[in-house]
Formats: C-alpha cells, sequence, structure tokens
C-alpha cells in the first residue's frame, strides 16, 4: 500500500503536467484536430495520411525486429559467424524503393495542398478582400471594397472565400487561425503575402500570432466571428454610420484630444492604435481579456476595458499604448472613456 503511494506521489508531476496540457485541448476553436474550414481540413487529411504510413512502417519494422530477436537468438553451442549479407543485391533494392513509394504517396498530396493554400482569390469577384496587418500586439482589419477599418475581431460572412493580403506594421508576425487554415506571415521587408480560408460554419474561432514578436507575442490574440450573409451586411453598415462620442462633455473633450491622436471612432481620429469603432460588440478587450457579462468566461467588457486603461502594461507588458494617466487623464476620466466604449455597441 505504502510503496503504490509512493510510485503514485512520483507521478503526481507527471500527471499534472499532462493534464494542464490537455485542459488546453478544451477549447473547440483552437484546435488543428478539429478543422472548422476546407483548408483546415486538407491539411488535418495530410496530418491522418502521414500519421497512418508512420503507423503502419512502424508496425512492419518493429514486428520483423521482434521476430528477428526471437527467432535467431544465440543459442548454446551456436559460436560461428552468422551468414553476412552485406551487398544483397534484392535487400537493397527493396529497402530503397518502399521508402521512396511512401515518400511519394506523401509528397503529392502534399505539394498539391500547398500549392491550394497559396490561392489567394485576389482576383475572385466573389470573395471578400481583408487587408491584414500585425502591430505589437494587435491585429488591423481593413475591408477596402468597403471602406471599413476594424481591429481584433475579424467579421466574415460563412461560407464565402476570404481573400487575404498579409503585412505588418513593425516586425515579423505570423497570422493563424488553427480550426480554420494554416499560417501566413507578415513580412517586414513590405513584400505582401496573400492567401485565402473561409469558415462555412457561423461562430467564433480564436487566432494567434506564430511568430515571436517581442515580450507580448503570446498574447496577441484575435478572433474571427463568421455570421450570416444578412449579419455581415448588417455589420458593415453600423461600421459605417456616423461616430458616435461620449454624452458627458468633459469625458467627450479628454477622449477627443488624449485617444483619438492614436484611435478612431467612425470617420473621426488616427490610424496608429485599434480602431474603436464598435468595440462594445467585440469578443475581448486588447484581444484577450475575454468579454462576458456573465462572468464564467471572462469578465464584464466594462471590468475589462477598466483593467486596460488603468493599467495597459500589466496586461500586455511592452505594448505601445501610452499608460492614460501619463496623458493627463484622471481615474474619474479613465473610467468614463471606460463606461463609454464598454456602451459603443453596434446595431
Ligand atoms: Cu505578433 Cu507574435
Amino acid at each position: 500500500m505504502m510503496k503504490t503511494w509512493q510510485a503514485g506521489k512520483r507521478l503526481l508531476p507527471m500527471t499534472a503536467t499532462f493534464g494542464l496540457l490537455l485542459a488546453g485541448c478544451g477549447r473547440q476553436d483552437l484546435s488543428v484536430l478539429r478543422p472548422q474550414g476546407p483548408a483546415a481540413e486538407t491539411s488535418f487529411d495530410l496530418m491522418k495520411l502521414s500519421i497512418a504510413i508512420m503507423i503502419v512502417v512502424l508496425l512492419i519494422v518493429f514486428s520483423i525486429a521482434a521476430y528477428v530477436l526471437i527467432r535467431y537468438r544465440r543459442k548454446p553451442g551456436h559460436d560461428e559467424i552468422p551468414k553476412q549479407i552485406e551487398g544483397n543485391f534484392k535487400l537493397e533494392v527493396l529497402w530503397t524503393v518502399i521508402p521512396l513509394i511512401l515518400v511519394i504517396v506523401l509528397a503529392v498530396p502534399t505539394v498539391k495542398a500547398v500549392f491550394a493554400a497559396g490561392n489567394d482569390h485576389s482576383t475572385d469577384k466573389n470573395a471578400i478582400k481583408v487587408k491584414v496587418t500585425g502591430h505589437q500586439y494587435w491585429w488591423e482589419f481593413e475591408y477596402p471594397d468597403y471602406g471599413v477599418t476594424t481591429a481584433q475581431d475579424l467579421v466574415i460572412p460563412a461560407g464565402k472565400a476570404i481573400a487575404f493580403e498579409l503585412g505588418t506594421a513593425d516586425v515579423l508576425h505570423s497570422f493563424w487561425v488553427p480550426s480554420l487554415s494554416g499560417k501566413m506571415d507578415t513580412n517586414p521587408d513590405g513584400t505582401v503575402n496573400r492567401f485565402s480560408f473561409s469558415a462555412p460554419n457561423e461562430g467564433v474561432y480564436r487566432g494567434k500570432c506564430a511568430e515571436l514578436c517581442g515580450p507580448s507575442h503570446g498574447l496577441m490574440e484575435f478572433k474571427v466571428k463568421s455570421v450570416s450573409e444578412a449579419e455581415f451586411t448588417a455589420w458593415i453598415d453600423s461600421m459605417k454610420a456616423p461616430a458616435v462620442m461620449p454624452e458627458d462633455p468633459q469625458v467627450a473633450e479628454k477622449f477627443k484630444s488624449a485617444c483619438l491622436s492614436c484611435h478612431a471612432v467612425g470617420d473621426q481620429g488616427g490610424i496608429l492604435g485599434p480602431n474603436l469603432t464598435g468595440i462594445g460588440s467585440r469578443e475581448s478587450v486588447a484581444g484577450i481579456l475575454l468579454n462576458d457579462d456573465t462572468g464564467v468566461d471572462g469578465a464584464p467588457i466594462e471590468d475589462n476595458l477598466k483593467t486596460w486603461l488603468h493599467d495597459p502594461q500589466s496586461v500586455k507588458p511592452g505594448n505601445k499604448m501610452p499608460d492614460p494617466k501619463s496623458l493627463g487623464l484622471s481615474e474619474e476620466e479613465i473610467d468614463g472613456i471606460a463606461e463609454y466604449l464598454a456602451g459603443y455597441k453596434l446595431n
């Protein structure tokens, strides 16, 4: 009994580690193993094919090895050197041709999938064009055909091909929505990368930056919201509506002077920071403080905005937003701006 307990105690850290690792699998929307669109399905099919081939090879090689180990064991009195087979033509051909066939079986669908992944749909009239710009540590999404720019929540119509054009405002990032598609880099040298994916099912999918880009790289999250065509049109319309300003004149004054030099709402403001139009309807604040009024999976948006605005560096170390207090905003004014932004919803 004691021994079992001792052994169990030693296994505890390992069990805990695996438990933690597997806990990450619970989020349906961040897994390449649960593909939610054709691009991700292709990658998943390739994974299944290569794993199947590996398992077959493993089984055959290990069975032969086990058989040889048992069948040709050295027996008592068996002292002569066994027959040497080096340079056996038949065997050499056999173990060159079989791997070659396996490599071809793997290569053909892989090369096909790689070229298909680069199919960018940029000239497809039915595709929705989105210009993605990576920033330390947030994502900007521009819809050039609609004259709309947003941040952190990429809203797309379900089932439509989205033609992405990717760039960066600073360093190398990588745009990745694991359940929908593979990764694509945003190059700092000014070259533009293009690719495309679609999300047939309505829902919210988590996106990540997949290239180390600074201290808050791991916090550079975004969401893809796949909605019906009608909802998408309504979203575009409300994004284009005139800007809503804070009702309180003092808060409005401060918001304009301190925030709008970098951020924009509607057609007013700057372009250095994330566009804040309709931020009250977003899935998160700063990409990682999840908005949830019930408090089960996150916190109410107003609380998240206050957390962010009172100390942006503690939420995302190294981000480029100045501390609002250093811009001359009082605690009350920061709370006022948080309340206004939380109430700035679309539709
Ligand atoms: Cu951006 Cu990592």
